[in-house]
């Protein structure tokens, strides 16, 4: 009798590019996740990307509004954005900036920008909560730039570790309920790096600057600039840079299994707890 385990290649199974979209007072954004073509990919409910040099795409900025259910994650690239809610908290994300936000049962809270010209560019992605910690109490995880360890396992490749570990360097985002993995990884012209994504977990690739390919042989898929890339079929992930270099998030996470009733910025079980999520956001209860 023998016990082996093996483990398999992770592969792109789908390969799908955002759409534009405007959220908040008017911020034009390209929603990847969270669209018709891909409604969610447990537990993500939405990435969004944003980035221009056009002020007028994002001086009007995400003025109060509630959230109930979910975590909303900020990781800031390009420009200052600050936050402010009803609870008393404030702060200011810059480039490279990782907030990692429980709503739990909810907050109100503002996003602008605080800057009137210049580049803006990041990601917001919402990570669903189980059940049994969509009331818990609201949270921040929020880390400068310099809080963000980075990870350099080999000649070419860097990769900032913002929840999940790599080569023994562990990032400082805290979440059991999805056991997230979140990484910005540059890769150097033609640089490939292999990463074992923990078992079980749903995972993605979009790459924002420049092209890489994702898998090895016949499964190999190319993802150019702005691409998103869902994985599938086992952890073994490779990825390697076209000629001009490449930067992309890798991000995974446990699955729910859970039902999902969403409307805006409530993501509930039912339909009736997304009722009582206005209800209560009316009566000044958030
Ligand atoms: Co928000």
């Amino acid at each position: 009798m023998s016990t082996t385990t093996t483990t398999s290649d992770a592969h792109v199974i789908r390969t799908l590019r955002g759409m534009p979209a405007s959220d908040g007072a008017g911020v034009k954004l390209t929603r990847v996740i969270g669209t018709p073509q891909l409604d969610m990919l447990d537990p993500f409910l939405m990435l969004d990307e944003f980035g221009t040099d056009r002020a007028e795409d994002y001086l009007a900025g995400f003025p109060d509004h509630p959230h109930r259910g979910f975590e909303t994650v900020t990781y800031m690239l390009d420009g200052r954005m600050r936050h402010r809610d009803n609870h008393g908290n404030e702060g200011l994300l810059v480039p490279g900036s990782v907030q990692w936000m429980t709503a739990g049962r909810g907050l109100v809270h503002s996003e602008m920008p605080e800057q009137q010209e210049g580049r803006m560019r990041g990601f917001q992605l919402w990570v669903n909560l189980p059940a049994s910690e969509k009331m818990g109490a609201p949270r921040y995880q929020e880390f400068a730039p310099d809080r963000i360890p980075v990870a350099r396992p080999q000649a070419g490749v860097e990769v900032k570790v913002i929840a999940g570990v790599v080569d023994g360097t562990r990032g400082p985002i805290e979440q059991p309920a999805t056991d997230p993995v979140y990484l910005d990884v540059s890769l150097a012209p033609q640089a490939a790096w292999e990463y074992l994504l923990p078992e079980g977990h749903n995972a993605f690739a979009y790459v924002f600057e420049g092209a890489a390919t994702v898998g090895e042989g016949d499964d190999a898929r190319a993802l150019d600039t702005h691409a998103l890339g869902v994985l599938g079929g086992g952890e073994r992930f490779v990825v390697r840079a076209g000629g001009a270099g490449a930067r992309l998030i890798v991000v995974a996470g446990r699955p729910l299994h859970e039902p999902v009733a969403r409307y805006g910025p409530f993501v509930m079980n039912t339909r009736e707890q997304v009722m009582q999520a206005f209800v209560d956001f009316q009566e000044g209860r958030f």
